[in-house]
C-alpha cells in the first residue's frame, strides 16, 4: 500500500514523486523504461543537445569574424551522438539517485489501472498488485504520423529516431512547421543538411504570434531552411534510395522524411475505462484543471495526456505538483496557465508567455504592443547576433498580458516577461526596474519603458 501510485516516469511523473516527499507521503512511480521520459530519453534534453552541437560548430565557422583564426569544422557525427548520450545519462543517473534518495519505490514495468484505487504491473518477471491511496497517471504521449506515411525508423522517422541517426543525413523533408519541425530544421539547416519544411497552415509555430514567427521564419530561411507552407502534402513515392514527397503540385526528393506533426496521448490500454466516471476525449483525459483530478475520484491526470494543456515538460511538472499539493492538503493549487513560458530552441530562438497580440484582441480589450529590435543593443553587437526583437502587449492604461521574444537567449529572456504576466504587473511597474548594461535583457528593458510610454533609446 503506497499513499501514492504514479503511472509513468516521465515529467509528470517523476515531478510527482519527487515533490511527495514534501509532505511525507509514500510513493510508487510505475514505470515501462528507465524514469525520465520522453524529456530526458528522446526529447528536450537530447535534441536541445544536438542543438548546442549546431551552435559550437556555426560559432567555430564564424570565428574568423572575431578575428579568430580556425580551420574549417567538421562535424564527427559519432562523437556528438556520443556527447548528447553522455548528456541523457547523466540526466537520468541524476534523476535515478534523487528518487532513491527520497525513497521513491520504483517499478519497471507496465502499469494499468484496475479499479481507482489499484495499479496492475507488467513485468518482465509477472505481474505485481499495487494498492493506492491517490492513482496519478502520466503515462505520457507518442509521435503521430499521417496516413501513407507508416514510420519505418530508416526513410520515414519521427523525432524518436532522429536524434539517433546513424550518419548525417544529406536531404531530409520535415512534414510539420511545429515546434519539433524547427527545432530540428535549425539543428539539420546549421550543419549542412539540406532541410525542406512542408506546413499545412500558412505559418509556421502555428498558433504563435504573428509578426514574431514571421522574425523567426525569416531568419531560419537566411540560414538555409526550404520553408512550403500552406501545403498539404500526398503519399510518398519510395525509390531505392531516395523518398520523393509531392505537395500541391510541387515535390523534394530527400534521403529521409522526418513527421513532425504533432504528438498523441498514451491512454490506450491503461485501464482508465474500469475506474468509473474518468472521460477521454479523442485519448486526452478530461481533467478538473484547478485539482488536475479526473472524472474518478482519487485518480488524477498529468502531462501530455491531459485535455486541453500544452504538450511541455514544464506544463508536466507543474500539474505534477498541483495533483501532490491537491492529495496532500486538499486544497486546490491550480498552475497558472497563462504564465506558462513556450520556448522554440531554434536559431534564433522563439520564445513567448500570456497572450499573443491576436489572442489579446479576441478577448475584445483595448489593447497596446510596443516592441524594440536587438539591432542596436550592445550586447547583441559584440555577440554578433544582432536578428531579433522583443515585443510585450499591454491593456490599455492597464497590466501586461502577453510577451514574446525572437533572438539570442529569448528562452532565457522571456522569464521576466513570464513574472510581469503572471503578477499582472503594468508597464510602468516592470519598466521601474534598471537592467545591467551591456546585457540583451536590456532589450527587454527598452520595450518595457516604451510600453510605460518613456522610451529611451
Ligand atoms: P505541433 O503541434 O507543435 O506541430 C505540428 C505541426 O504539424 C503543426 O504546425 C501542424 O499544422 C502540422 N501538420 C499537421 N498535419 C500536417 C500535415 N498533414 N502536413 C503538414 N503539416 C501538418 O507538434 P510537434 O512539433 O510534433 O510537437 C509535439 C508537441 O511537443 C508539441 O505540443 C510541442 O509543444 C511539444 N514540444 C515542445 C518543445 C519545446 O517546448 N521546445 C520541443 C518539442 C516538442
Amino acid at each position: 500500500m503506497h499513499d501514492i501510485v504514479i503511472v509513468g516516469g516521465g515529467p509528470g511523473g517523476y515531478a510527482a514523486a519527487l515533490y511527495a516527499h514534501n509532505f511525507g507521503l509514500s510513493v510508487a512511480l510505475v514505470s515501462d523504461e528507465r524514469p525520465g521520459g520522453t524529456c530526458l530519453l528522446r526529447g528536450c534534453i537530447p535534441a536541445k543537445q544536438w542543438l548546442q552541437i549546431a551552435e559550437v560548430y556555426s560559432t567555430v565557422q564564424h570565428a574568423a569574424d572575431f578575428g579568430v583564426i580556425t580551420s574549417e569544422p567538421t562535424i564527427d557525427w559519432g562523437a556528438a551522438k556520443a556527447r548528447k548520450s553522455q548528456t541523457v545519462e547523466a540526466l537520468v543517473r541524476g534523476l535515478g539517485g534523487l528518487l532513491k534518495q527520497r525513497k521513491v519505490e520504483v517499478i519497471i514495468g507496465r502499469g494499468r489501472l484496475d479499479g481507482p484505487k489499484t495499479v496492475v504491473v507488467e513485468k518482465a518477471d509477472g505481474e505485481t498488485r499495487l494498492e493506492a491511496g491517490k492513482v496519478i497517471v502520466a503515462s505520457g504521449s507518442y509521435a503521430r504520423t499521417i496516413p501513407g506515411y507508416e514510420i519505418d525508423g530508416d526513410r520515414i522517422v519521427t523525432s524518436d529516431h532522429a536524434l539517433d541517426w546513424p550518419v548525417q543525413p544529406g536531404r531530409v523533408a520535415i512534414i510539420g512547421g511545429g515546434v519539433i519541425g524547427c527545432e530540428f530544421a535549425s539543428i539539420l539547416a546549421e550543419v549542412g543538411t539540406e532541410v525542406h519544411v512542408i506546413e499545412l497552415l500558412p505559418q509556421i509555430i502555428p498558433g504563435g504570434d504573428a509578426d514574431s514567427v514571421k522574425l523567426l521564419e525569416r531568419e531560419m530561411t537566411r540560414r538555409g531552411v526550404k520553408f512550403h507552407l500552406g501545403k498539404s502534402v500526398e503519399a510518398p513515392r519510395h525509390g531505392p534510395s531516395s523518398v520523393v514527397v509531392p505537395f500541391g503540385g510541387e515535390s523534394v526528393e530527400v534521403d529521409t522524411v522526418l513527421m513532425a506533426v504533432g504528438r498523441g496521448p498514451r491512454t490506450e490500454n491503461i485501464g482508465l475505462e474500469t475506474a468509473e466516471g474518468i472521460e477521454v476525449e479523442r485519448g486526452f483525459v478530461k481533467t478538473d484543471l484547478k485539482t488536475m483530478q479526473t472524472g474518478a475520484a482519487g485518480v488524477y491526470a498529468v502531462g501530455d495526456i491531459v485535455a486541453g494543456t500544452p504538450q511541455l515538460a514544464h506544463v508536466g511538472f507543474a500539474e505534477g505538483i498541483a495533483a501532490v499539493t491537491h492529495i496532500a492538503t486538499g486544497k486546490p493549487a491550480p498552475v497558472d496557465y497563462l504564465a506558462i513560458p513556450r520556448v522554440t530552441y531554434t536559431h534564433p530562438e522563439f520564445a513567448e508567455v500570456g497572450l499573443t497580440e491576436a489572442q489579446a484582441r479576441e478577448t475584445g480589450r483595448e489593447i497596446e504592443v510596443h516592441s524594440h529590435t536587438m539591432a542596436g543593443i550592445g550586447r547583441a553587437i559584440i555577440i554578433g547576433q544582432t536578428r531579433g526583437s522583443v515585443k510585450v502587449i499591454s491593456e490599455k492604461g492597464g497590466a501586461i498580458v502577453g510577451a514574446s521574444v525572437v533572438g539570442p537567449q529569448a528562452g532565457e529572456l522571456i522569464h521576466e516577461l513570464m513574472y510581469a504576466v503572471g503578477w499582472e504587473a503594468y508597464p510602468s511597474e516592470a519598466a521601474a526596474f534598471i537592467h545591467a548594461h551591456p546585457t540583451l535583457s536590456e532589450a527587454v528593458g527598452e520595450t518595457l519603458m516604451s510600453a510605460a510610454g518613456r522610451s529611451l533609446h
